[in-house]
């Protein structure tokens, strides 16, 4: 369930009147590092996907299952149409926290701080739940103070430990040494095991 402030007509609006900012137009430098080092056999999702810019990266990469997510039918339309109709990308337009597969690998990039802050437990344990034993959340969260102003809404490194080691054994957790430049020093690097 998504909170009704930030619910799929919110997401949607934000889409048809092009507003928005997180948009990087490519993948995060932090994130392909990473996705570097793994197998392309690895059953990946991401959530919140937006443009897609990870799943696009990933499949010019060579991986094989590639899961995308989102509650905006026109994020999921306009990223398809980009992506292009030989793509092997699977695409689900829907609600993160109603899909029910199973992954190796999820990937955080700009969905967490998307959500209703009410929603971090839910979060943690939705993801948790689609992740086979031994599976791995990995990402970008950001690092600046929580507040009522968002989305994007903050968190630091305490209060998202405090989250997620009830669900994970916590690998990393620490700033993001390559961030892109309007992000420096704003972003956590995450790795977490199911
Ligand atoms: C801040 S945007 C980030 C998009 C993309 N990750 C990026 O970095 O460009 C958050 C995205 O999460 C999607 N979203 C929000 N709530 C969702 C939910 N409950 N299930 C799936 N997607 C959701 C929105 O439609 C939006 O595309």
């Amino acid at each position: 369930m998504t909170t009704s402030a930030f619910n799929e007509h919110y997401w949607e609006s934000r889409y048809l009147d092009n507003n928005i900012p997180w948009d990087m137009g490519g993948p995060s430098p932090a994130l392909t590092e990473y996705l570097k080092s793994i197998s392309p056999k690895t059953k990946i999702l991401i959530p919140g996907a937006g443009p897609a810019w990870e799943a696009q990266w990933l499949e010019e990469n060579g991986f094989e299952n590639i899961h995308v997510i989102d509650i905006s039918e026109k994020a999921v339309s306009d990223a398809k149409e980009r992506i292009g109709p030989n793509s092997s990308i699977n695409w689900w337009h829907g609600n993160f926290f109603e899909h029910a597969e199973s992954y190796d690998l999820v990937v955080e990039q700009t969905f967490f701080c998307a959500l209703d802050p009410e929603m971090r437990n839910a979060y943690a344990e939705h993801m948790h739940k689609i992740l086979k034993p031994g599976g791995r959340l990995m990402g970008l969260l950001f690092n600046f103070p929580l507040s009522a102003d968002g989305p994007p809404f903050g968190g630091s490194i305490p209060e998202y430990q405090a989250l997620f080691e009830k669900h994970f054994e916590i690998k990393h957790l620490e700033e993001c040494y390559n961030s892109i430049k309007p992000r420096a020093g704003r972003e956590i690097f995450i790795e977490l095991i199911a």
